[in-house]
């Protein structure tokens, strides 16, 4: 598949290289064409730096990993509110989160449906905000795989993510519709305010087996 990464800091070059390695090509694209190139180098031969007015036409599937302050211009640039991106899967990565006290800092809604208000008629996708992009590929035994919660409004671009996740190693569990954003963001400053108490947040929640409540388990 032919992924485009939108921005070019440490998550951009994360998964783009995790997913060179599993085969995909990779674009890469951001406000700074020189970073977008020293991303490229980064991430390896599979990958193109390219022009944000070029994403549109490039990528299959589109991953916004862009700091937050910074995600109006950036979806601006490669044509999202103009319908560039319409169609298209794009996956938000965002941490909407204020990052000294884990609180989400839009006030209502989430940076996912910001994201779908400034990416006219595209498929948004939240995911991948919740883990460190050092975690990918994950390369430890299948039945401890990460879980990767992902949520969304269209049933391909929900499938089309987690066969990528799948890619990286994970398990996707699909939590509902992008309404479902906000508590997704929310686990994000969970996670931080459980860390800055001292803990481990993966020991901070229920060790919960579906198959003995009656329900499924997260796939593939
Ligand atoms: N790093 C991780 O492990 C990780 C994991 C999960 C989620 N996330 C989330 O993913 C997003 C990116 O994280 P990161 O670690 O890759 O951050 P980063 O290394 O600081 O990169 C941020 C990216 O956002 C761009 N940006 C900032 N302001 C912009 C603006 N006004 N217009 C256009 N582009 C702008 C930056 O462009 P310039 O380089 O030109 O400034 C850069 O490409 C964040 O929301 C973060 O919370 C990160």
């Amino acid at each position: 598949m032919n992924i485009g990464l939108l921005g070019t800091g440490n998550l951009s070059v994360a998964l783009g290289k995790a997913w060179a390695t599993a085969g995909h090509s990779i674009v890469v694209t951001g406000r700074s064409p020189d970073r977008a190139k020293a991303a490229a180098e980064w991430i390896g031969d599979a990958a193109t730096p390219i022009d944000p007015g070029q994403l549109a036409d490039q990528a299959e599937v589109i991953v916004v990993a862009i700091a937050w302050g910074g995600l109006e211009e950036a979806l601006r640039l490669v044509g999202g509110p103009d319908g560039m991106l319409s169609g298209t899967t794009v996956i938000d990565c965002t941490n909407a989160v204020d990052f000294a006290t884990g609180r989400l800092l839009p006030e209502t809604g989430s940076a996912a449906e910001l994201v779908a208000n400034l990416a006219v008629g595209a498929h948004v996708v939240k995911a991948l905000h919740l883990f460190a992009g050092a975690s990918w590929p994950f390369a430890g035994e299948v039945g401890a795989s990460p879980v990767v919660a992902i949520c969304g409004d269209d049933a391909g671009a929900l499938n089309r993510t987690a066969a990528l996740i799948g890619d990286l190693g994970a398990r996707a569990a699909v939590l509902g519709g992008l309404s479902a954003a906000r508590q997704a963001e929310e686990a994000a400053g969970f996670v931080m305010r459980v860390v800055a108490a001292g803990a481990n947040p993966r020991f901070a929640v229920p060790d919960v087996d579906p198959a003995l409540i009656g329900l499924g388990t997260a796939n593939p």
